[in-house]
């Protein structure tokens, strides 16, 4: 009985994923289509917040650390930290914490060549702001702000937003979005960082404002000599996330799950009941580095969605709550 199900279990796994067992060693190639199950909301707003949004997630000692902008009532952005946890139906008890500064669209990641975490952030004293702390789950233990981005960007009312950053053997790379239609690189020698970035960036993707809007994110898949871009799209059925891969951070990114009808997570394919909206959120690293590791073995991914019948006011009033959407293999 146990040998048989052994049997298919691996059988089914390498069918499914092209799994390469070695040892107790998988790797999984990324899919080309993909299908999720989704939780419900996982957490309530606290302090008289009105929503949670633009998460950031990773696993230190073993527990997940979670930090997001938070939006008062009066449509103002602030940023908290959740309470670590180790199980996401823990979420909704966490605490919640807001920062002493608005660390807005947050990026949180260990940079190992300085031994130092970093929050990046947006709408601080720079374009892009950074901090540091030996201590992600201290709210408040981070540094002063450091310039991270000084750049402007045209053609956008937002501006440069939604910072992601991340790290190969030999540079830093900075890629953003402005609500326009545009994504952004720039990059600096990885010897440099910590630093700013400077004030210049190249235009790498293009397409209709819809197509390329904001809350881009840039994974190196684990395993292979490919990282994974997942930029966020305004469709008919609500938000979406549209994916590109490359075979180097530099490099040229080729459309991957492209489409509102089969995009790599939104309303045609998140199971979610809950929520039409898959928005801005991160894939969940166990590894907290600058590499942005993820592994397709067992993708996850912590989205912002909202009841659709929310009819707020304004974009920045929407109910916004975490869910966790998990692969389905
Ligand atoms: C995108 O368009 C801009 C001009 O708006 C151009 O400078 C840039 O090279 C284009 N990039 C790509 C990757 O097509």
């Amino acid at each position: 009985m146990g040998l048989l199900r052994l049997y298919f279990g691996l059988l089914g796994t390498a069918a499914l994923t092209f799994a390469a067992v070695i040892g107790d060693r998988q790797t999984c190639a990324l899919p080309t289509t993909y299908k999720w199950t989704s939780s419900g909301p996982l957490a309530q707003p606290g302090n008289g917040w009105i929503a949670l949004k633009d998460f950031t997630s990773t696993i230190y000692n073993g527990q997940h650390i979670v930090y997001a902008s938070d939006v008062n009532s009066a449509g103002n952005y602030g940023s908290m930290v959740f309470g670590a946890f180790t199980d996401w139906t823990q979420m909704a008890t966490a605490s919640q914490t807001a920062t002493s500064f608005a660390a807005v669209a947050p990026t949180l990641f260990y940079f190992a060549p300085k031994s130092t975490w970093v929050l990046a952030y947006q709408w601080g004293p720079y374009t892009f702001s950074y901090r540091t702390s030996s201590n992600p789950t201290n709210a408040n233990g981070w540094s002063s702000p450091q310039p991270l981005f000084t750049g402007t960007i045209s053609s956008s009312s937002t501006g440069a937003i939604d910072q992601a950053l991340i790290g190969d053997n030999t540079n830093m790379y900075l890629f953003f979005a402005g609500d326009n239609g545009h994504i952004y690189r720039t990059s600096m020698p990885i010897g440099n960082f910590l630093g700013s970035f400077g004030s210049a960036s190249t235009i790498i993707l293009n397409d209709s404002t819809n197509n390329l809007f904001e809350a881009v994110e840039v994974y190196t898949v684990k395993g292979q000599n490919l990282y994974l871009m997942i930029v966020e799209c305004i469709g008919a059925n609500g938000r979406y996330f549209r994916s590109f891969t490359a075979t180097s951070l530099g490099g040229t990114w080729t459309p991957q799950a492209k489409s509102e009808s089969a995009p790599f997570a939104g309303k045609a394919n998140s199971g979610a009941t809950w929520t039409n909206d898959i928005s801005s959120g991160d894939l969940v690293r166990t590894n907290p580095d600058q590499t942005q590791t993820v592994d397709p073995c067992n993708l996850q991914l912590l989205y912002q969605g909202r009841n659709p019948s929310s009819s707020s006011s304004s974009y920045n009033l929407e109910p916004y709550r975490p869910g966790l959407l998990t692969l389905a293999r």
